[in-house]
């Protein structure tokens, strides 16, 4: 309970601050747009000028030299595609962020689930990527046809972050005494794909890390039940997700495993959630 509190407080924080760097990092790339048009416009004209006047006098020749003016025109290309190419990636992250914190989680709404598990992704982004022990995390999705479903998106968004925050523990478990070169040639993937069966969507996200051993299976979901150490896992991540997937959502959470093989988590939630079915 107050876990998700401060969860639901932590979103609202992430939202305020996301909303205020969107505006700014908007406004620069859009004026970025006119900076490279007006760069090009500037370099053409200096051509030009070259093109009409090919023997300007002494000290113009000499400042040309000093500015070295063919690399600068270049590089200055080349700087600005560079700065779109950051702002643009800014901008992504702050729309994930936007979209994973959404402040209409209070609401029950038709969602495009897809977003929901990208936008965790974006987020997750970091600790995909490749490091100096590893390789980066391969992310595989198959993602069927869905309709939209009617879900607190935002509860729903931070069962995606529990379970794909798991998933790359648990891979990073299972790399502990592999070299680089042997994780590169068995590599980490986790595996997402979604699926519509009847009223219902099914979402499972698979890693295949070490597995769950049989001993521990049943003791998942229970809060505070964990195996990382003091400081690193709470135990709240699964049985906060359970409470959101079966209490809010009518749906089942569960889990699969083979020891030494994977794990893989299957939420099934309802398209629809009857309250609403009753009222229409
Ligand atoms: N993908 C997985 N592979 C192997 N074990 C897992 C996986 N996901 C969860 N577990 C096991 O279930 C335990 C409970 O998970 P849970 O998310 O509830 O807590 P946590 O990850 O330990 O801590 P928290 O999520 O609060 O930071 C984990 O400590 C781990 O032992
Ligand atoms: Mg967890």
């Amino acid at each position: 309970m107050v876990q998700s509190e401060k969860m639901s407080a932590l979103g609202q924080m992430v939202a305020g601050v996301a909303h205020e760097i969107n505006n700014p990092i908007n406004f620069i790339y859009a004026n970025l747009s006119y900076v490279e048009q007006y760069t090009q416009d500037l370099l053409k004209l200096v051509q030009h000028y070259q093109q009409c006047y090919p023997h300007p006098p002494q000290a113009l020749q000499e400042e040309l030299k000093a500015v070295e003016l063919e690399y600068l025109a270049e590089d200055l290309i080349k700087i600005l595609k560079s700065m779109k190419v950051g702002t643009n990636r800014i901008c992504e992250i702050v729309l994930s962020l936007r979209n994973f914190s959404r402040l209409d989680e209070a609401e029950l709404k038709a969602v495009n689930i897809h977003e929901g598990i990208d936008s965790t992704l974006m987020i997750l982004q970091h600790r995909l990527k490749a490091n100096v022990q590893r390789p980066e995390i391969k992310v595989i999705k198959e993602y069927g046809q869905l309709p939209l479903v009617e879900c607190y998106p935002g509860q729903l968004n931070q069962v995606f972050m529990n379970l794909l925050a798991n998933a790359i523990d648990a891979l990073e478990e299972s790399n502990q005494g592999r070299t680089f070169a042997q994780i590169a040639s068995n590599p980490n993937i986790i595996h997402i794909s979604t699926i519509k069966a009847d009223n219902q969507v099914i979402i499972s996200i698979a890693d295949n890390g070490l597995g769950v051993p049989e001993a521990i299976h049943s003791k998942l979901f229970d809060p505070f039940f964990t195996t990382k150490p003091v400081g690193k896992g709470t135990g709240l991540g699964l049985s906060i997700s359970y409470q959101i997937v079966t209490e809010k959502h009518h749906g089942r959470l569960y889990c699969n495993t083979t020891p030494g093989q994977g794990t893989k988590f299957v939420i099934e939630i309802p398209i629809r959630q009857f309250s609403h079915d009753a009222a229409a």
